[in-house]
């Protein structure tokens, strides 16, 4: 069960550079396929969709089959639970507004301090509507006790937090610091049976996938959560954000955003107040496909375990050469194994004696110039603030984020660049 490197790089003209690409949290590189969808759709069918006229029927048709892909990404039940948009971040924002009306007084939100874009929207709702706020933090991690940075979100910290007036849980499937695959279904379904327990009026879920989307197959049902959105610009797609709402909570928690001619009653375009990119919207159609091209039977589940097996390969080498610098004062933020519920997003800071600032770590690779790296807080500013001993929030961390395009011999270069900033 292996992945075709040779073929998934050639599917992506940017790699054709040799440039590492190992920045690929905050974006990843573009399918090839992706490119030649929107200028087809811009340079043959961009009129304004829902008229009669043929060329309408055809633009009208590609949006929906663009929708259809990203229904699919989510594997929701019905492409009326989707909605596009600029971001992941605008989505959430827009989601928060129009569930403003459905909470009721003294009701309460959890949220956590990973990226903000599923924290802000609803700390500012609560702030709007006077509602309680709580964070669930991050814990030690028991497997490794001498280093205070592996820190996960663990269950025994959620449930407490859980009240008879609980209205909203709101978390990660992937820290885009951590690297954590988060157990979404489990915690989720944790989550639901103490809220029946205390007799919880409505708890409704919210899951970000943005740093999951590239590396596991979300499934929404499965997972029995009623809101969730990713970027598919992280996904080897176009710019534009995604977002599943459940047909059920559309219908009765949300109040429509858009015009109120519009009767939108039980559709995503309730989070919708203008259309999305058309020719975005379509070009979502070649990531699916490229993902069943990954697969000999064209499977989706089988492409998403080879981009697992080969996303191990890649993170294990990284994470023991980390570990194996402990001595020089290097810790890795985050679980210290790879394994199931690792993605290869690795960050670390270098402390003690010798210490290295995150900015001069990433600056021995800039000068390089054939390679991309980050430092930083990456949004998840609460979680970096959160960190103890404190490190400073703006330096944060180095973080590498590789995808199954990366290769072990790149991650071998990174490593050698490691090994001279840290003599
Ligand atoms: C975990 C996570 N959530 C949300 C976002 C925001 O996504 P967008 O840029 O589409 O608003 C990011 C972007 O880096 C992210 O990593």
């Amino acid at each position: 069960m292996t992945l075709d490197i040779a073929q998934v790089r050639s599917s992506f003209p940017a790699l054709k550079s040799g440039y590492i690409f190992a920045d690929n949290a905050g974006g990843s590189q573009c399918l090839s396929d992706v490119v030649s969808r929107i200028s087809d759709y811009l340079l043959n069918t961009n009129v304004q969709l829902g008229a009669d006229y043929s060329v309408s029927v055809t633009s009208t048709q590609r949006v929906a089959d663009g929708i259809e892909a990203v229904r699919e990404l989510f594997n929701a039940e019905s492409a009326d639970e989707i909605a596009l948009g600029s971001s992941s971040t605008m989505l959430a924002e827009n989601l928060a507004r129009a569930m403003e009306g459905d909470f009721l007084e003294g009701e309460e939100i959890i949220v956590t301090g990973e990226h903000e874009a599923n924290a802000g929207p609803w700390k500012k709702l609560a702030a709007r509507k006077g509602l309680t706020l709580k964070v669930w933090a991050h814990t030690p991690l028991a497997s490794a006790p001498n280093n205070p940075y592996a820190v996960a979100l663990q269950l025994d910290a959620l449930l407490p937090l859980i009240t008879p007036k609980t209205r909203l849980l709101t978390f990660t499937g992937c820290s885009n610091i951590l690297g954590a695959l988060v157990p979404v279904k489990a915690f989720t379904a944790a989550a639901r049976a103490r809220a029946a327990e205390l007799g919880v009026r409505k708890l409704e879920v919210c899951i970000d996938c943005v740093a999951y989307a590239p590396h596991r197959r979300i499934d929404v049902r499965a997972w029995d959560v009623d809101y969730c959105f990713f970027s598919m610009y992280k996904v080897y797609g176009p710019h534009i954000g995604a977002l599943y709402a459940r047909s059920t909570s559309l219908a009765h928690s949300l109040t429509s955003l858009a015009h109120h001619f519009l009767r939108v009653e039980d559709k995503s375009y309730k989070l919708q107040p203008g259309g999305p990119g058309y020719e975005l919207a379509y070009a979502c159609t070649a990531v699916p496909a490229y993902l069943r091209g990954l697969a000999p039977a064209g499977e989706l589940d089988d492409a998403w375990a080879r981009i697992a097996a080969h996303e191990q390969a890649l993170v294990r080498p990284l994470l023991e050469y980390l570990k194996g610098k402990e001595a020089r004062g290097v810790r890795i933020v985050g679980e210290e194994t790879a394994g199931a519920g690792r993605a290869p997003t690795v960050s670390f800071v270098v402390v003690g004696e010798r210490a290295v600032s995150s900015r001069d770590v990433v600056r021995a690779f800039d000068e390089k110039k054939n390679i991309g790296i980050r430092y930083g807080h990456f949004y998840a500013y609460t979680l970096v603030d959160s960190l103890s001993p404190k490190i400073d929030v703006d330096d944060a961390v180095v973080r590498i984020s590789l995808v199954h395009y990366n290769t072990v011999e790149e991650v071998q270069k990174i490593i050698d660049i490691l090994e001279e900033v840290l003599a």
